[in-house]
C-alpha cells in the first residue's frame, strides 16, 4: 500500500520487544514515529537505534512515542538490544516491532522491491494525534538518518499544526517563521502580536509564536 501525507496511519497489532501492541492504542493521544531499518545486527542500524534511545527525553518533551521495525523476529530484536546498549552506551526502552511475516512493512510500504524483496528501507512516518500521517522520509540502507533532522521536522509539524505559519528553508527552532499565505494582511497584527516583516505580500516573517 502506498501511503501519503494526509492519509490515515493504518492500525495493526504486532509483537514487540515491549510485548504485543495495538499500534493505535499504544499511540493514544501522542504524536508518533514509526521507522524501519533494514536488519538487526547491522552497523548503521545499531547506531540509529542507539541514537533513538539517547534522545528519549527529546521525544518525550515533544509528546512523541517512537517505534522501530524490521522484518527480523522477536528473538533477534531482543538479542540485538544488548549490543545496542553496550556499543551506543544507552538503554533501548522503546519498542522494536517484530515483523518476520512483513505484515506491517507491507502495510507501510517499507519494502522497496528494487532494493530488497525481504528487507525494509529506512522509512520514517510522522503521525499526529489524530493518526494522520504528516511527513514521510525515506533513506537507502547505506545512509544513516540524521536524528537532529527528525526532531526538527517534528518541531516544525507541531508548530505548524498549532499556528498559521510555515517554517522556511533550513529553519531551526527559535528562528523566525513564515506567516501562512492564507492569513489576510489585515489579520496579521492581531494574530501575530510579536510583530512581522513583509518582504513581499506573499513572504511575511514573524517570530516563532510559541517561544
Ligand atoms: C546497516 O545497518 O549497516 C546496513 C543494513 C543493511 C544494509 C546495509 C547497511
Amino acid at each position: 500500500m502506498s501511503l501519503r501525507i494526509g492519509d490515515y496511519a493504518p492500525n495493526f497489532s504486532a509483537q514487540t520487544t515491549l510485548g504485543e501492541i495495538d499500534f493505535h492504542q499504544w499511540l493514544g493521544d501522542s504524536w508518533g514515529i514509526i521507522y524501519s531499518h533494514p536488519a538487526d545486527f547491522t552497523p548503521v542500524c545499531t547506531t540509529e537505534l542507539g541514537r533513538t534511545a539517547q534522545l528519549k527525553d527529546e521525544f518525550e518533551k515533544r509528546g512523541t512515542k517512537v517505534a522501530a521495525i524490521s522484518t527480523d523476529d522477536l528473538d533477534s530484536h531482543i538479542g540485538w538490544i544488548d549490543d545496542i546498549n553496550e556499543t551506543q552506551n544507552t538503554q533501548v526502552e522503546f519498542p522494536i516491532i517484530a515483523d518476520a511475516d512483513k505484515k506491517v512493512a507491507t502495510l507501510y510500504n517499507m519494502i522497496h522491491p528494487n532494493f530488497s524483496t525481504t528487507a525494509t528501507v529506512r522509512s520514517v512516518y510522522f503521525i499526529d494525534p489524530d493518526k494522520k500521517i504528516q511527513a514521510i522520509i525515506t533513506y537507502p540502507a547505506s545512509t544513516g538518518r540524521n536524528f537532529a533532522e527528525i526532531l526538527r521536522v517534528l518541531d516544525s509539524l507541531q508548530l505548524t499544526a498549532a499556528h498559521s505559519v510555515a517554517t522556511p528553508v533550513d529553519w531551526e527552532p527559535g528562528q523566525d517563521v513564515i506567516i501562512s499565505p492564507s492569513v489576510k494582511q489585515e489579520d496579521v497584527e492581531a494574530k501575530f502580536p510579536k510583530g512581522h516583516r513583509v518582504i513581499k505580500p506573499y513572504l511575511r516573517y514573524t517570530p516563532q509564536p510559541n517561544k
